[in-house]
Order: C-alpha cells, then structure tokens, then sequence
C-alpha cells in the first residue's frame, strides 16, 4: 500500500464528480475519511476562500468581540472603537497563549499570561518588563490580522491577503436572496454542537433536495416535495450556489400548522414565498429560507471526520416584539428538532459507511443537483490547489 493516494490519478479521477448530474458520481469516499486529504484540503479551501465566523449583531458595539477557532485557527472578531470590525489571531506572539476566549466586551486583549496587552486592532500596546529586551520593537508586533468582509448581517474572515473580494461572486445569491433583507434581520444567538462526520457530510445534507420526501417523508415536511426542487446553473467563478423547492401552499413552514408562524419578510414577493430557497456558499455557510424564518448553518471542521455547527435563526425586523413569539418559534423549532434528528442520524451512518471498503463512488439522482453544484465547486478548488502544490514541489 502507498503512503498516501493523493497522486495525479486521485485528482483526475475527480473529474467525473464535476460534470452533468446525469453522468456524474459522487466524490471518492477517501475525501471524507482520508487524513492526508484532509490536510491538503485545508490549504486547499479553507486556507484561501472567504470563511464565515458569525453575524455582524454579534459584536454591535465598539469593543464587543467573540472567539471562535477553525482548522484549529483561534480566531477573535471584534468591533473597533472607530466601528470596524477587525478579525485577527488570538495567539499571544509572546509564548503563544490565547489572549482571548468566549465572547464580551473590551477595551482590548490583555494576554492572561503574562499581560501583554492588544488594542481591538490587534496591535501590541503594551508588553510588561520587556525593557531589557535587545531589539525589541512593540510597534513591529500585532495580532496576525485576517481580510473581513460583510454580506447580508455575515462576517466573513479569510486566511489569505491576497484573496479577492467576496460580494462580487455572490451576486447572482445576492439577488435571488435581496428580499429577505437579511442584513435587517434579527438575530437569535446561535447554538454551537460538535458532530462526529465529516463537514461535506453536513454540508451535502443540508443541501439536499432528494432526501426530503423520503427521509423526511410525513406530515412535517412533505409540503416541500423533492420533485419541486431546481438548481439554478451557477457560473464556475461563483462563490456558491442555490437551490430553489417549490412548495405546496404558500409561506410553507416546518410546524404542525405547515404555515408561517411567525412575521414573513416583508419584502418577499409571490414567487419567494411559493417556495424555499437554499443558498450555499461552501465551505462553511448554508442557509435554509422559509417566509417566517432563516436558519443559518456556519460549518467548521475541526478533523477530517469531526465538525463544530452554529445554527442560527434570522427573523423579520420586528418578530420579537410579539408576546408570544417564544411560543410561536417553539411551534418550529419542535418540528424541526424531529427533522434535524432524522438527518443527524443519516450523516452519523454515512460517515460510518463511508469508512468501510465497500463505500463505493454513487450516481446521482437529478434532485440531487446541489450536490453537482457543490462537487463543481470543489473539483475546481481541489484540481488548482494540486497543481500548485506541485508546482511549488517542483521548485
Ligand atoms: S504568552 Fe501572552 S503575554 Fe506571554
Ligand atoms: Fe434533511
């Protein structure tokens, strides 16, 4: 046996993950299982695209912060004084401690080691007994400072300085989505949970149209029928992609009412509420739309088979005035708690099937298009990341 498969015949051999849904297969199981593939795909992806952490209300006032960690990347985003949000590394550049954890509000980072202490800038403006210390230059030393980019209420952070902007790519998302106005939306903090799969795992599900009516198959959910479901074609230099399913009724809502619930956008038209809409910006942002209710997913691998989720939930300006919107939210939310546990369920078990030695490269059904989307999407990524690795080997 090789070392490791990730060889030229591995990358080729992706091509046929990337082309029409009705000849393509499903990506090599190694892909989600492989430790060697998992290091190179976060060079690949995650070191390079544009990686959201969390909403914008998350830090709203100058000096809020929050922390979170991708890749094992700890991460800090906060809020300046002058009102600019700035993500950077919590790594202390003296011994390495994280200057900062949780979330709060501050007027900078004092490292709880030895109190070096960080403006919300992420410069060094203070570094104790350092004095004697030859060539020693605070203003030479900040936070390792990532490019931030907003979209729709989302922080976006990326790794890479020479990444180029984000909205741009997203305009044909931009537009499908512009009625939510969700950059208006309120914002229920999100919940975080640990998840033993794979993160394309969690990201395939949660875009896919095939599983709804079978999966799913009930009173909960079969007002959104997988035969509704289209693929919008999206342009190979987009940054994500859609999905559209049609529903039964208009406003459809996953609660025992199979109607909204709650406030609907109130720029929605007709069209945006006969049906709801899935956008997906790969690797870490999913967003499952419905006329009362967004819920975001923002996805973080943490190994090759184990991932972090925010789930969190967007409401219309206004929603949460209503009494009894607690109640009404719950209505949802236990519905969707039951869906959630169906799919939580499957994507435990394919991770495990995808282990096996019989996991095998599967045909696609044609309600399964997203997936298309997304192999197009990574194929892509994966195919260039290699090239310049040999490139850069060959050197
Ligand atoms: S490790 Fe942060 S001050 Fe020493
Ligand atoms: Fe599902």
């Amino acid at each position: 046996m090789g070392r490791t498969l990730l060889d030229d015949s591995f990358f080729e051999a992706l091509e046929i993950s990337d082309g029409d849904i009705a000849s393509a297969s499903t990506l090599p199981p190694a892909c989600y299982v492989d430790e060697d593939f998992y290091r190179f795909e976060q060079e690949a992806l995650f070191n390079h695209e544009w990686l959201c952490v969390g909403r914008e209300s998350q830090v709203a006032a100058p000096g809020d912060y929050f922390t979170t960690r991708i890749i094992g990347e700890p991460i800090i985003v906060a809020r300046d004084r002058g009102g600019e949000i700035r993500a950077m590394s919590a790594v202390c550049q003296h011994r390495a401690m994280l200057v900062a954890e949780g979330a709060g509000n501050a007027r900078g980072f004092v490292c709880p080691y030895h109190h070096w202490v960080y403006g919300l800038d992420g410069a060094l403006v203070n570094a104790p007994a350092m004095e004697r210390t030859c060539d020693f230059d605070k203003k030479a030393i900040r936070l390792p400072p990532f490019k931030v980019e907003l979209w729709q209420g989302f922080v976006f952070i990326n790794f890479d300085p020479a990444a180029a902007p984000l909205a741009p790519r997203l305009a044909a998302i931009s537009a499908a989505i512009a009625n939510y106005d969700l950059a208006c939306a309120q914002t229920l903090s999100p919940m975080t949970g640990q998840f033993a799969w794979n993160w394309k795992v969690m990201f395939e599900n949660n875009n896919d149209g095939y599983h709804a009516s079978k999966l799913h198959q009930g009173p909960l959910h079969d007002f959104v029928p997988s035969e509704r479901a289209t693929f919008p074609e999206a342009d190979p230099a987009d940054a994500g992609f859609l999905r559209f399913n049609g529903t039964l009724h208009p406003d459809a809502s996953f609660n025992p009412t199979q109607r909204a619930v709650l406030p609907i956008f109130p720029k929605l038209t007709e069209e945006d509420r006969g049906r709801m809409t899935f956008a997906n910006l790969p690797p870490t942002l999913s967003l499952v739309m419905s006329s009362d209710l967004v819920i975001y997913l923002i996805l973080r691998p943490t190994g090759v088979a184990s991932m972090e989720q925010d789930t969190g939930l967007l409401v219309a300006p206004g929603a949460m005035e209503d009494p009894a919107f607690e109640h009404r939210l719950e209505m949802i939310m236990t519905s969707a708690k039951k869906i959630i546990a169906q799919d939580m369920h499957v994507d435990e078990r394919v991770q495990a099937g995808l282990q096996s030695r019989f996991a095998t490269r599967g045909r696609y059904s044609w309600q399964e298009g997203a997936q298309g989307q997304l192999n197009r999407w990574l194929v892509r990524r994966y195919r260039q990341a290699w090239k310049a690795s040999k490139a850069a080997s060959e050197l």
